[in-house]
């Protein structure tokens, strides 16, 4: 039988990847793997855990190490995690398989959807929209490059985005 690509998400930490992935799946009938889910799970350890432990160094390696096994079409929904783009090869292998979706966002946006969030480490700080901006002045360029569609969804509901989302992969 044949498989189809793989729809790839990516996009900024609270930008929705995990629920646009879960009901793409749904949608679509195709498997979904939240990759920082998956990690989690297999060591048994959650992401703040992670850094704490191995660094984002370790983290980023097996991130990395996953994204090698996401390198064929397999009909699979893949939420990413945030930071998937800052490695040329991780993209190289996602790209192999699948077709990348940019879930773009604002900061503004973001910082009002991670406001109780803590377990993002990396947004641990006293200013979180502060972060977020300028972590995304470093990523947006990145975001861009890598995505073959865009959905801005900054002003979208759940249900519209993945709408859009199955219309433009039509
Ligand atoms: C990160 C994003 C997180 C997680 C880790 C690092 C990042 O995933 O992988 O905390 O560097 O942007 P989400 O985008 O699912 O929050």
């Amino acid at each position: 039988m044949k498989s189809y690509k793989n729809i790839i998400l990516i996009g900024f930490m609270g930008s929705g990847k995990t629920s646009v992935g879960k009901k793409l799946s749904m949608k679509l009938k195709r498997e979904f793997i939240d990759m920082d889910d998956f990690l989690e799970k297999r060591e048994k350890m959650s992401i703040t855990d992670m850094f704490a432990t191995i660094g984002e160094a370790g983290f980023r390696a097996l991130e990395a190490d996953l994204c090698k096994r996401f390198d064929a079409p397999k009909d699979k929904i893949i939420a990413t995690g945030g930071g998937v783009i800052k490695s040329p090869s991780n993209m190289a292998n996602l790209k192999k398989g699948g077709v990348v979706i940019y879930l773009k966002s604002t900061p503004a946006a973001i910082a009002f959807n991670l406001q109780y969030d803590n377990t993002r480490p990396l947004l641990q700080v006293e200013d979180k929209e502060a972060k977020i901006a300028e972590l995304m002045e470093q990523r947006e360029p990145l975001y861009k490059k890598y995505a073959d569609i865009t959905i801005d969804v900054s002003e979208l509901e759940l249900d519209d985005t993945v709408d859009l989302i199955i219309k433009k992969l039509k």
